[in-house]
């Protein structure tokens, strides 16, 4: 059987961006419980991994027992310009263990609190993937409400910290996305976002605005 290591291709050294001259340094917390089975998020993670000058981190594989080692998150969260959780929805919020890492990793003084200023000024935003379709996620959809309000609580840790918040780049009805054919055209747009603000050539205050990240791509992305 293979490996998470295997399955996300992370056998490059794990931080390509402390030795890269990029504009922004982004770190990716990825959180699957299941990342053998996954078929819309695991493509997603690899292709982060192989994307110069960013950091992948396999929150599962890193803390199987949920032992989350806090200095070593808060000096990732230090090193880098970008924070992303990349995760499948579940119960309309995170996996488990993004939960743990938030109630253990922000700690007063450090992400909020008056001398809690390490995460001022950080872009902070979801990527996700999600069973039900995207017409689903409105008022007079069954689940009732925007994938951004249903996000509101990491918007608002987002704010707390000080950080600036993106709206999520998001994938619904993954399933039929994979049996149409779609996954890869939303993982080369996952990674033409990540290149962007990377290198400096997201609109930041127009994508502030968006129901989601990946909603009119070229409205915000700049020419390289
Ligand atoms: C425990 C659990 C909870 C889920 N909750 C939601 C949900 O709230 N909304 C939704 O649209 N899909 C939900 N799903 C479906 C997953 O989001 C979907 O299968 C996943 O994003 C597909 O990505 P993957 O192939 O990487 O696993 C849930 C799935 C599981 C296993």
């Amino acid at each position: 059987m293979k490996s998470r290591n295997d399955l996300l291709n992370t056998e490059m050294p794990e931080s390509p961006a402390s030795r890269a001259t990029f504009h922004r340094k982004i770190l990716i917390l990825f959180a699957h419980p299941s990342v053998e089975r996954s078929e819309a998020g695991q493509p997603l993670a690899q292709a982060a991994a192989r994307t110069e000058g960013i950091t992948l981190v396999d929150l599962y594989a890193e803390y199987p027992t949920f032992i989350i080692d806090v200095d070593r998150e808060q000096d990732r969260l230090l090193a880098h310009d970008v924070v992303v959780f990349l995760h499948p929805l579940y119960w309309y919020s995170t996996p488990a263990i993004l939960k743990e890492w938030q109630d253990l990793v922000l700690e007063h003084d450090f992400a909020y609190g008056s001398k809690g200023t390490a995460l001022h000024g950080k872009i902070f935003f979801s990527a996700i993937t999600a069973g039900g379709t995207e017409t689903a996620y409105c008022d007079k959809g069954y689940n009732h409400f925007s994938i951004r309000q249903l996000l509101h609580p990491l918007e608002q840790m987002a704010m707390l910290c000080g950080m600036v918040y993106l709206p999520p780049f998001a994938l619904f009805g993954a399933r039929t996305a994979l049996e149409e054919g779609r996954i890869d055209a939303h993982v080369a747009d996952w990674v033409q976002v990540l290149r962007a603000l990377r290198d400096n050539r997201l609109d930041i205050e127009a994508a502030r605005e968006l129901p989601k990240l990946n909603f009119k791509l070229n409205s915000i992305l700049r020419e390289g």
